[in-house]
This record gives C-alpha cells, structure tokens and sequence, in this order.
C-alpha cells in the first residue's frame, strides 16, 4: 500500500488533520486501533476555542457545532465562599469559548471522514509500527484482518494519543520527556440533568476542588477531585451528589438538580510533553506529544493548534515545495503548548488540594483574591483560558 500521509490514530488530531490535507487534494490512510464506535463513546471535555472553532469550521464539520453549541462569554471562580466571575469576553475584546461536546465533536468527524474519497480509514489496525522515518523511508506495518500489512508514505503523522505506536517507536536517545503527576484524579459524571447555572463553575474548597460543566441546557457535566485510590464502582450517584453539594457555595447548593448518571468515570492528571516533535519524516501532533491535566480544558485545544501547524506546512510542502515550515513545525507548536501547559499547571495547582497543610489552602486564597482584584489579574486569565493566538508569521 502506498499513501501520501500516513495518519496513526482517528482520535480528533487525525481526523482533523486528514481533512484539512484532503481540501488541497492530499491523499491519507488512517490507522485506527479500536472501532468507530469505540472512538465515539469516550467522554472527554468539552470547551472549544475560537482557534478550534475556526479549524473545525475550515474542515468543513461546523454545521452542527454552530447549531447546537453553546457560546459562553465568562465562567466563576469559588474561593473562601466568595463567587467571582471572569468575564471572559470583556477581558480578552470580545473572545468567548464554546461548549460543545468532543464526543460530538467526534461523530461530525467521522460522517465527513468516511465520506472523503482522498481518506481511507482502517479500524481495528493491530501492531501498528512506524519505521524509516529517519532514513527518509518512512514505512508502516500493520495487522488488519489478520492479514500483515506495509504502507509506505511520505510523511508520518503521530495522532495517537499518550499511549500510542508513534512516540513509542522513537529511541529513547533521541527524544526528551518532561513529565509532572498529580496525586490525585478527576471523578466525572454526566447526568441528563439541566446544568447548576448557565455558566462553568471553579470550585476552591477545603474538601477538594470541584467543577460544574455541561453538554447542553438539559445534559450536565460535574468533576470532583479525589483520591487516586478511590474506585469508581465506590461512588454511588448519592455518593457524588452528596459530596459535590459539600463543595458548592449557594445558592448552587441548594438549586442542584440530582438526577441518575450515565457516565462515571476517574481520570488522573498530568502535564507531560515530548521534545522535539518531528523525528525525520514522523511528527507527533495532540495528546501523542503532550498531555496537561483538564483544569482549564486545554487538551483538545493544543491538538488543534498542532493540527492547523502540520497541515498548513505539510500543504506548502506539496504546493510550493517549501521545507521551512515543516522543519519549524516543532519549535512553533511547542511554544504554544509549553505556554498551556504553564497555564493548565497553574490553574490546577491553585484550585486543588494537595496536602492537609491548612497553610496550602490559605496562600491559594491569598493568590486568587489577589488576582481577582486586579484587572491585570484577571486579563491573564482571561486571556489564557480563551486560547492563545496561533503563531501569526507561521504561513
Ligand atoms: N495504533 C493505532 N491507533 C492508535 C494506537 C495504535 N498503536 N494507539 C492509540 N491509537 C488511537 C486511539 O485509539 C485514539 O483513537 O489514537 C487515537 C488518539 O486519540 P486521542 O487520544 O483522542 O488523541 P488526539 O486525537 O490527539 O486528541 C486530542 O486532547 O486532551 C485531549 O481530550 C482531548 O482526546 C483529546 C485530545
Ligand atoms: C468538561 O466539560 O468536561 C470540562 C470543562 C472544563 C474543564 C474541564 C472539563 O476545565
């Protein structure tokens, strides 16, 4: 077999990506390990930045996005029982970020994907491994059917997530991992409840942070920060409602609507990046590069501006024969992740609870009040949290 661009992963970077290079007549495979419907089911956040918003409206994918997302212009900080609003729009001229859920987001992909005559899909492809990518013989083999497989290509591109073929087939010596894990995880539950209040809240509290997210006006999403021991299966619905109403101020605590859930879930947290991201002919786009812990929802985010880097430089490559942009692909997408992983790390480390040290919770405070009271405090914020802007001279 034999393709242009080879594709590893069908998560959001691949798929995105696939399109993007399919609009300029560039011809991908794309090698997915699980099924569709795996890929679709996983629950994942859900807020979109304008730099997001714009890539998937260029992919040709927003008609249901721009219909039934919602655009949200701040969210509410909790601390030391005071609720303080960031007004997103007005901090940052007018950027707003949109609720919209990746498992959607996933599905709107997909029906485009399947439909595009320069993009095969192959799911359920085992034994993935890239190789020559040094050697400018980049080479795929894989399992599918239970047939072996050899796809040659021009390029690589690495859009399996953390634990995927991609990164793994890198020598160590080659590559430089910085990595941080949190002790401690994120219990997620969605409920087809409508949300506690029209907006995100960020909960502070003594008992461990908390946060309330939604899908829709009637689906909602809420986090609870627990230990990593703590089993799933051991956190009855009662169980979660009960502790997150702990955690909430009023009048969120008394105006809650329970309901049953239909996805629970324990995810741990960590900031982790790959330096670099090309290696020859393979580069590492998304969650195969860099993961940051959810505080702040950053993740599908970094993707996207992988994706828009890659595919601008991998389309100048084939129309213009340009080599710059793909060998300053790494060191621009870099910039822009280090710079939310700054955040992501920042935001997580100021709204948990790490220790039992009531010293801890007092300098968070101290910290937040701060912030709050200051317009430039608060702008950083802002401005972090709606996405920063995407290299200008990168074209
Ligand atoms: N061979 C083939 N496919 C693989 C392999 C492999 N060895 N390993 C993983 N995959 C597939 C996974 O099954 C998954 O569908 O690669 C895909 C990777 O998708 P994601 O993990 O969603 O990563 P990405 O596409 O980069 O999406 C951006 O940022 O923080 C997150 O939640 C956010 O998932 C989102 C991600
Ligand atoms: C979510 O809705 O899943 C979500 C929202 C905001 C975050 C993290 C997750 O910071």
């Amino acid at each position: 077999m034999k393709t242009q661009i080879a594709i590893i992963g069908a998560g959001p970077s691949g798929l995105c990506l696939a399109l993007l290079l399919s609009q300029k007549g560039i011809k991908s495979v794309v090698l997915e390990r699980q099924t569709r419907d795996y890929v679709e089911a996983r629950v994942r956040a859900g807020i979109l930045e304008q730099g997001m918003i714009d890539l998937i409206r260029h992919a040709g994918v927003g008609g249901r996005m721009d219909k039934e997302g919602l655009l949200h212009e701040g969210f509410s900080l909790v601390f030391d029982h005071q609720i303080k609003r960031i007004d997103l729009a007005g901090l940052s001229g007018g950027k707003k970020v949109m609720v919209y859920g990746q498992t959607e987001l996933t599905k709107d992909l997909y029906d485009k994907v399947l439909q595009d005559d320069n993009i095969q899909v192959i799911f359920e492809a085992r034994d993935v491994l890239p190789t020559g990518f040094f050697d400018n013989k980049p080479t795929i083999s894989f399992i599918a059917n239970g047939e072996p497989q050899v796809l040659h290509c021009d390029y690589i591109a690495g859009c399996d997530g953390y634990h995927g073929a991609s990164r793994a087939a890198v020598p160590k010596d080659r590559l430089r991992e910085y990595e941080r894990v949190y002790p401690f995880g994120w219990l997620g539950l969605l409920a087809e409840t409508p949300p506690v209040h029209e907006e995100l809240i960020y909960v502070n509290h003594p008992r461990g942070f908390a946060l309330c997210s939604m899908r829709s006006h009637t689906r909602s999403r809420y986090y609870l920060q627990v230990p990593l021991t703590d089993q799933v299966e051991a956190w009855s619905d009662d169980a979660f409602w009960h502790e997150l109403r702990l955690r909430l101020p009023e009048p969120y605590a008394s105006t809650l609507v329970t309901g049953p859930s239909f996805e629970k879930s324990i995810a741990p947290l960590r900031s982790f990046v790959v330096e670099p991201l090309r290696f020859g002919s393979l580069f590492l786009v998304g969650d195969a590069g860099h993961i940051v812990p959810p505080t702040g929802a950053k993740g599908l985010n970094l993707a996207a501006s992988d994706v828009h880097y890659l595919s601008t430089a991998l389309i100048a490559w084939y129309e213009a024969g340009r080599q710059d942009l793909l060998d300053r692909y790494s060191e621009t997408a870099l910039r822009r992740i280090w710079a939310a992983v700054r955040f992501s790390w920042w935001f997580t480390s100021v709204m948990h609870k790490f220790s039992d040290d009531p010293i801890e919770q007092k300098i968070q405070v101290a910290e937040l009040e701060y912030l709050m009271r200051s317009q430039a405090g608060q702008t950083t914020i802002a401005e972090n949290y709606v996405g920063l802007d995407f290299a200008a001279d990168f074209v």
